[in-house]
């Protein structure tokens, strides 16, 4: 085989990086020649990754339960993927308006993938067999997600995250996170109001992930994406693409995804003359509709209007004709 100048520069390329680094290229050379070539199936761990649906029971529909949350789980890791990199960019330099535009549509169109999909959950099993199988998953539920906390946290002050009857005592004072996460909206979610006993899926969560979550709110205080808006100029500000891709975000993360899922779950669980319990033990009729829970990253980029009419629209009346049908 003839050495064109095209491999030589290779070559010489190669030796003057080994060098760099105290390394010998021929070394590195003979690796190249015994390594195998990459394979699709070792590249993506296929085999690993179909071996992570191991169902509790022998209920064929379990498995579809079991893969939808992983797929969900990929794409809340694809949204962090993103809102890291804008984090560490705010770190460095503050990023440019055009990447955060391209990153916030990225997250915007997992979470729209996400919402769209949500049939696989909601009108995908049987509703027979989900009965069954769900009492052999008690007490774990989606609640104790830390992904989708994570992605809550990235995305806002953590005010926004205090529950919403004490959020406006926070308002006037240097906020101090550790206080505020003892009022977190998703911890009152999973508390008696009678006794003040955390269910036994909140206590769980909040041995494994209290401390990283409190770590991460720190570390996100001065980087979230609200705090990197505020970064831009004004003019960026008013960038209608930029402005949308905001509002979208909120819609898409604390109105269209909660709805959907709020929509799946009284599929399953609502029922006449008395719903069924949860698995997480949550009053999830009064928790989890987006216009009970009110959760807003930027409240500032909504009118009063906006902001009062919040996941009303549709609550309801999905209920009514759920109900309905069942009854
Ligand atoms: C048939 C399907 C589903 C049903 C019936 C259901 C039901 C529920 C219920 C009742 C809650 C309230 C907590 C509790 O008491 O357990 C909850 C919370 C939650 N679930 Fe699901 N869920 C379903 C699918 C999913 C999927 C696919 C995900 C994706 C990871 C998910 C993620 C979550 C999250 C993140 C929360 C906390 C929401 C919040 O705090 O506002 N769920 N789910």
């Amino acid at each position: 085989m003839d050495i064109t100048p095209e491999i030589k520069e290779r070559i010489d390329k190669l030796a003057e990086k080994y060098h760099a680094s105290g390394q010998e290229l021929l070394a590195y050379l003979d690796g190249l020649l015994y390594a195998d070539y990459n394979t699709y199936w070792d590249y993506i761990h296929l085999d690993t990754l179909l071996s992570l649906q191991t169902p509790r029971t022998s209920i064929p529909d379990e498995e579809i339960f079991i893969m939808y949350h992983q797929v969900t789980e990929l794409y809340f890791k694809l949204s962090l993927h993103e809102i890291k990199q804008l984090a560490a960019l705010s770190k460095e330099q503050k990023p440019g308006m055009d990447i955060v535009k391209t990153k916030l549509i990225r997250i915007n169109r997992y979470f729209s993938a996400l919402t769209h999909s949500f049939g696989v959950m909601e009108k995908g099993m049987e509703r027979e067999q989900f009965l069954k199988f769900r009492m052999s998953l008690i007490p774990a539920s989606g609640f104790q997600s830390a992904q989708y906390r994570m992605i809550e946290i990235g995305a806002t002050d953590f005010i926004n995250l205090v529950d919403k009857e004490v959020r406006e005592g926070f308002r006037n004072k240097e906020a101090n996170i550790e206080e505020m996460y003892h009022y977190v909206y998703w911890k009152k979610g999973a508390t008696l109001a009678d006794s003040g006993e955390k269910t036994l899926t909140l206590r769980q969560f909040e041995k494994k992930y209290s401390d990283n979550l409190i770590r991460l709110a720190k570390e996100y205080k001065e980087s979230n994406l609200w705090k990197i808006y505020q970064q831009l100029s004004e003019e960026e500000q008013n960038d209608p693409k930029l402005k949308g891709a905001y509002r979208s975000f909120d819609l898409n993360v604390n109105v269209n995804w909660p709805l959907q899922h709020y929509r799946t779950a009284a599929a399953y669980l609502a029922q006449r003359p008395n719903d069924i319990l949860s698995t997480g033990g949550t009053n999830w009729q009064k928790y989890l509709p987006p216009r009970f829970q009110k959760r807003i990253f930027y409240p500032e980029l909504w009118s009063d209007k906006e902001k009062e009419e919040w996941g009303k629209a549709w609550v309801q009346s999905v209920l009514d004709e759920i109900k309905q049908n069942r009854s």
